[in-house]
């Protein structure tokens, strides 16, 4: 039987977005009164890839909820060390669980969990392609801080190429009314043509710049990432880009009064230390939000109806060109394209080609 799952944020209505954060937002206020509406329910979380805040508040909040834990932090100590493939290793949790989080480092693997599992299944983290759980929390942060999801200049800095936090933050926020992107980046790293298309789908207007100074003056919301040293190809090319971006408290000078800074972290060094004081650093606050984020979307999950396919079945003999994407590496996979245009779009990891 197939489950409501939580592989894109943009499978789900905005409205249903407002529900969850509402959600989040009441539990903060009255916490013990959701003391128990996971009682009997187990989350297993599957992290194919290092994690501290994504897996541990996912955890604590199965465990506010009144639930139990199960899962693992390190395949090698599974049975992935033998040379299970993935969608195995779904099948049998999700036989042992009501709800599934997986975090992997190739592209699409969260839906090709899906496609598996006997459970609902929510995606922290598919390699360089989507976070939306950690989107979920930026959206709590920002209604509960900002007051607003509407009418926000929104810049984003580092490593906007591979930052999948980036990616499903920039989809999520174009939804919403009057919003507008100042994308900070370096011209290598810069944002994937999938996700231009994507505001320009949506009329969100965008530009693309070089100088953090320069932008900070007119932005409602600063987003800092980190460079995603294990995505590069070569070292050498990481350490070209890394220290680019570095926030320090001079080039706050400007700053908007009601600036909000907000970084998913783990921070390396692009936001000095100093800055934490500023009562505009919002980056640890937004962590905690990401506890309440996450009991609200555990409880809508499992209260949810099913839906239907995951793919679409089409152009099933195309290989998809990404390297990263799961279908190259668990070749058992059906392969499945939607046509937008004259390019073919993998259903798994969004990447492209023509037709
Ligand atoms: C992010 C991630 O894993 O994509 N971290 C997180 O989940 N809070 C960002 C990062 O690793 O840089």
């Amino acid at each position: 039987m197939p489950f409501e799952h939580l592989i894109d944020l943009n499978d789900f209505s905005v409205k249903q977005w407002n529900d969850i954060i509402s959600l989040a937002l009441d539990i903060k206020k009255d916490e013990k009164k959701y003391s128990k509406v996971c009682e009997n329910k187990i989350m297993a979380t599957l992290f194919y890839e290092p994690s501290t805040r994504t897996q541990m508040s996912f955890q604590t909040a199965m465990i506010k909820l009144g639930g139990q834990i199960i899962g693992f932090d390190n395949p090698q100590n599974s049975s992935v060390a033998k040379g299970e493939n993935l969608t195995d290793t779904i099948k049998i949790v999700s036989g042992y669980a009501d709800i599934l989080v997986m975090r992997h480092m190739l592209e699409g693997s969260a839906k090709a969990a899906a496609m598996y599992a006997d459970c609902p299944v929510i995606n922290a983290g598919d390699g360089g392609h989507l976070h939306p759980t950690q989107t979920l929390t930026d959206l709590v942060t920002l209604q509960s801080e900002k007051g607003r999801l509407t009418d926000l200049k929104i810049g984003l800095c580092g490593d906007l190429k591979n930052g999948r936090t980036v990616h499903s933050l920039i989809k999520a926020l174009s939804m919403y009314k009057n919003n507008s992107f100042v994308l900070i980046s370096t011209k290598e790293l810069c944002v994937p043509q999938y996700i231009k298309d994507w505001m320009d789908k949506y009329n969100c207007p965008y530009k693309e710049v070089f100088s953090l100074s320069e932008a900070m003056a007119e932005l409602d919301v600063l987003y800092m990432t980190r460079i995603q040293r294990e995505r590069f190809e070569s070292p050498e090319e990481y350490e070209r880009q890394k220290n680019v971006y570095v926030l320090d408290t001079k080039k706050l000078f400007n700053a908007k009064k009601d600036l909000i800074i907000l970084h998913p972290l783990p921070r390396v060094d692009e936001i000095e230390l100093s800055v934490d004081k500023d009562p505009r650093a919002m980056y640890f606050k937004q962590a905690v939000y990401g506890v309440y984020a996450r009991m609200a979307l555990i409880m809508t999950l499992l209260e949810m109806k099913p839906k239907g396919s995951l793919i679409s079945h089409n152009h099933s003999s195309t290989i998809c060109k990404n390297p990263k994407c799961i279908t190259n590496h668990e070749v058992y996979l059906e392969k499945s394209y939607k046509q937008s245009g004259d390019l073919i779009v993998c259903d798994y990891c969004d990447d492209r080609q023509l037709l």
